[in-house]
């Protein structure tokens, strides 16, 4: 478990949200710092820690209090706490100066949660005007209800975890998370569905209308697609064994879709890394938050189509590698196998791990715009430190989806909150 507020890493770690972990991230991820911050007998009969103690709740109740601004409020109070039994005591020991000052950065660090998101003003840092208990009341099963949505969809099909999280993606680049890539076309609507980059590709849509039919027999006309959307695509990656986060909630749905955008802001797999990173700029994310998005790649399947042109013809690739997606992706297009299936992680292409990054290093990113991250450019030491250190990802990741989950969403009375996802009410 990540603690924010404690004493020694408070700053460097103050980005919001937090990020949570699955069981077997959690054991790699966080023993050092459970090391830390282990206890230490005190002499006298109240307890004093060698350092203030950031998660004195039990580790059931720590990921709630956490992914909420109570947590900070929790972890000031037990700063003042620790100060105030130490002046108490006539001989204590323990180090009054460091524990009130960690109480004044708690009380900063909670101040500036408070305002951070104010002063962000519709951005994409951290959930923009979005809320993490926008539901909270209005439908508090809604969590659940997607998360077993997912659970199933994933157990019948693992690859679908990873084809929801791409509709999240595509679904966000293309004027903002607001369900606009659900709209089916009619006869005089043309939606995102048949652009280039989702047609025949994109792929999970039944499954989101099996959830949002369970959401709405339990909450009707509450919880938008495109809030059900940011939630499965979270719920997705866990379920494959990768991080989990606290989802801004409170988008709404649009009421229309645009075929022309979707063609203009997805990136296609031939992208150059400067065109990557110009795509992700213009939609308010940084080059490292377009390298940790990129691992998603680590699960999920691509079309021949898509990767013939690396396989057959250049040259920064791994020969065995290249060998290996030949036999099953016949060089002419068009021939009848543009439709043949790869993995894109080929270590372990059912796993939110980050193994991607290790292909990338050996020459065996599948698409040119994955091996543009290691190419002798500027992603290269990220890319590095990302195959090295599977925490460092799992956490950028989900900060990172957290940004991607703020781009432009519609919020207050901006759109609607559809009832079928496909059509507009
Ligand atoms: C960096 C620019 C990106 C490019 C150029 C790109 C391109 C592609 C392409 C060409 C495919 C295969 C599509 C097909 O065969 O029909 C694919 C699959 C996939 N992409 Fe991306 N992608 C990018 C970023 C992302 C991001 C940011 C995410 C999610 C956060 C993502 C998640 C996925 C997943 C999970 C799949 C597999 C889907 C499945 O198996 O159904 N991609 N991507």
């Amino acid at each position: 478990m990540l603690c924010l507020c404690s004493g020694p890493s408070l700053q460097s770690n103050s980005n919001l949200p937090t990020a949570t972990f699955s069981p077997a991230y959690a054991a790699r991820i966080s023993q050092p710092i459970q090391r830390e911050f282990r206890r230490a007998p005190h002499p006298h009969a109240h307890t004093i820690y060698t350092r203030p103690q950031p998660c004195s709740l039990p580790p059931h109740q720590q990921p709630l209090l956490q992914s909420s601004f109570c947590w900070l409020l929790f972890q000031c109070l037990s700063q003042y706490q620790a100060s105030f039994l130490c002046r108490s005591s006539t001989s204590c020991n323990c180090k009054l100066r460091e524990i009130m000052a960690t109480a004044v950065r708690c009380l900063l660090m909670t101040v500036a949660v408070v305002l951070a998101p104010l002063l962000a003003g519709g951005g994409v840092a951290a959930g923009g005007p979005l809320s993490t208990s926008f539901y909270s009341k209005r439908c508090p099963s809604v969590q659940g209800i997607v998360r077993a949505g997912m659970a199933s969809a994933v157990a019948a099909e693992r690859r679908m975890g990873a084809s929801i999280l791409r509709m999240f993606f595509h679904d966000c680049f293309v004027n903002g998370c607001d369900a606009s890539i659900l709209l089916d076309d009619t006869p005089t609507f043309t939606g995102e569905k048949n652009a280039g980059p989702n047609a025949n590709s994109v792929r999970g849509y039944e499954v989101v209308d099996a959830i949002k039919a369970q959401v709405e027999a339990a909450c009707n006309a509450t919880v938008s697609c495109a809030d059900i959307l940011a939630l499965a695509a979270r719920d997705a990656v866990n379920l494959l064994g990768g991080p989990t986060w606290t989802v801004y909630l409170g988008r709404r749905d649009a009421l229309t879709a645009s075929q022309s955008d979707a063609n203009a802001n997805l990136p296609g797999p031939g992208s150059s890394l400067a065109t990557l990173v110009s795509m992700f700029g213009g939609k308010g994310l940084s080059p490292r938050d377009m390298t940790a998005l990129s691992g998603a790649h680590t699960v999920g399947q691509a079309r021949c189509a898509t990767f013939r042109d690396r396989i057959y013809t250049e040259s920064n690739i791994n020969a065995t590698f290249a060998a290996l997606r030949q036999q099953t992706c016949p060089q002419q297009a068009g021939g009848g196998g543009d439709g043949n299936l790869a993995p894109i992680d080929a270590q372990t292409p059912e796993a939110f791990d980050n193994a991607y990054y290790r292909n990338l290093m050996s020459g065996q990113g599948l698409f040119h715009s994955d091996q543009e991250l290691f190419n002798g450019g500027s992603q290269d030491a990220l890319v590095r430190k990302y195959g090295g250190n599977a925490g460092m990802f799992a956490a950028d990741f989900a900060k990172a989806m957290v940004r991607m989950g703020a781009i432009s969403p519609l919020t207050g009375a901006q759109g609607e909150v559809r009832l079928n996802c496909r059509k507009v009410n």
